[in-house]
């Protein structure tokens, strides 16, 4: 059963890419299941200057091919206004206040407000203090902000955009969007733990012997290059997504999905988390760029359009992480990521050591895997042993497939639509929470730094393949091997 909800959606960044391709179909799909109705309104604000009319035919071009009549489609685009603004102008949010004020009385809607800050980190400060100095936040609903990543660019300057944040909000006013915790198999990962006690009861250091994430792209830097060549690919991806990820798999049972009780959980593991030296860094991550492919005609990433000629940021990394804990203590988590490689596929499997029995210590009888595909397929696998037809008592390798039909994939919400919906019920179990993003950046510095004052060169690999060989031999020194190795 769905519930209509009030709100005032107030976009910073309405004419941009993440709002026209990601926000505006989720609001819409929230709308034709009937979670937004009428009372709603939608400001966009940006630099530009837009009309109404040219806003809401952005907005119905965005959602056109989602389903729903034409005059659904019409009657969302009707609750959409826009507004040019300049963000360091405080006359601008005086404009914008008195639009919030009108629309809220128009739509009924009770001062309840989110404002969705989809812009460079750089401003979210000026945005919040101005919101509040110009009472824009509100005091008959609620007020909830939502920021977009990148939240800094290690501890340091995460925590001041926290701390400048913190100075309008409070912090259960605050949503940090990581968009793979929205996702149905990263949620799935939770049920599949913890409603399965067959599953539950073997994971653990005794019969787990290591853990993979593989988060690849097969998209390069594309237009996005004056951001990502700063940012790398530890920044892009490890920090916030490969950590998130990691936190749910290790993390022991929450009592309910109560956002502290999950926040507690995640913080058990990342506190946990091996400290890196110089020297483990070193040992345990590998870092390498793509470089140009005459077979697959692929630039490399030094020819890519605005990446700097001499770059030596990372499109791909690959690491080994270890917990010092009772559950996990001496098994690898290994972790990869990187842009341009074979295949999109996020994945993760876990390989169950191999059977301790003499009547099976066999060449043949292989490890128990079970594998979590994330998307774009979505679903699960286990491999297992079972008996070869014949006279033999041989084994051979029985591999168990539940994929998700292409339908059931489409039909599923996407992973914004459900973070806005938690938002507007103001439940943050699925956003990160700051003791989370500032644990995870300690630990991703100690590998930048380690990086920074090390004359080592990086790794190349083809684009269009799977990652450099140095990946390989990571898992080859501890005798294991990448599950996921397409060729
Ligand atoms: C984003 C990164 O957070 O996640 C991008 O900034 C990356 O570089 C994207 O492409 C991947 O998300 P998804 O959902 O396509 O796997």
């Amino acid at each position: 059963m769905s519930q209509s909800n009030k709100a005032l959606f107030i976009i910073f960044g309405g004419t941009g890419d993440l709002a026209q391709r990601k926000l505006y179909p989720s609001l819409y799909r929230l709308y034709i299941k009937g979670f937004l109705e009428e009372q709603f309104a939608v400001i966009g604000t940006a630099r530009r200057e837009w009309s109404d009319e040219h806003y809401q035919e952005i907005v119905r071009d965005s959602v056109k091919k989602l389903g729903g009549s034409e005059e659904q489609v019409e009657a969302f685009s009707r609750h959409f206004y826009y507004q040019s603004h300049n963000v360091k102008d405080t006359e601008h949010y005086n404009t914008l206040r008195d639009l919030s004020d009108d629309l809220d009385k128009k739509y009924d809607i009770g001062g309840n407000r989110i404002f969705y800050l989809s812009m460079s980190p750089n401003f979210f400060g000026t945005i919040t203090s101005h919101l509040k100095s110009q009472n824009l936040v509100n005091d008959q609903g609620f007020n909830r902000v939502i920021i977009e990543k990148p939240f800094g660019t290690d501890y340091e300057s995460s925590k001041a955009l926290n701390d400048e944040i913190l100075e309008a909000f409070e912090s259960e006013e605050l949503y940090r969007i990581d968009h793979y915790l929205g996702k149905e198999m990263v949620q799935n990962i939770l049920a599949f733990r913890f409603s399965n006690p067959l599953i539950e009861q073997v994971w653990n250091k005794q019969f787990i012997s290591n853990i993979q994430i593989t988060l690849s792209e097969e998209l390069g830097v594309e237009e996005r290059a004056g951001y990502y060549d700063t940012s790398g690919a530890l920044r892009d991806m490890v920090q916030n997504h490969i950590m998130q990820i990691f936190s749910l798999l290790t993390m022991e049972a929450p009592a309910s999905f109560n956002s502290q009780e999950v926040k507690e959980k995640k913080m058990n593991v990342l506190t946990s988390l091996k400290q890196l030296s110089a020297e483990d860094v070193k040992a345990n991550f590998v870092r390498a760029q793509y470089a140009h492919s005459n077979k697959k005609s692929l630039n490399g990433y030094l020819e890519e359009e605005n990446v700097d000629k001499d770059s030596s940021t990372e499109t791909y990394i690959a690491g080994k992480i270890e917990l010092e804990n009772d559950r996990w203590s001496g098994v690898p988590i290994y972790v990869r990521t990187g842009k341009r490689m074979a295949k999109k596929e996020a994945q993760i499997s876990i390989v169950f050591k191999k059977s301790a029995s003499p009547l099976y210590d066999t060449e043949e009888t292989a490890e128990n895997i079970i594998t979590l595909y994330l998307g774009p397929s979505e679903g699960f696998s286990m491999t297992l042993n079972e008996k070869k037809i014949g006279m033999s008592m041989d084994t051979t390798i029985m591999k168990l497939d539940h994929l998700r039909s292409e339908g059931t994939i489409q039909e599923s919400p996407e992973a914004y639509e459900k973070l806005l919906l938690d938002c507007l019920n103001g439940d943050r179990t699925h956003f990160a929470h700051w003791e989370e993003v500032s644990n995870s950046w300690k630990y991703v510095d100690a590998i930048r730094q380690a990086w920074d004052q090390s004359n080592e060169k990086l790794a190349q690999y083809e684009a269009g393949t799977v990652g450099p060989e140095e990946a390989n031999e990571l898992l080859a020194k501890d005798g294991h091997e990448w599950v996921w190795n397409p060729k």
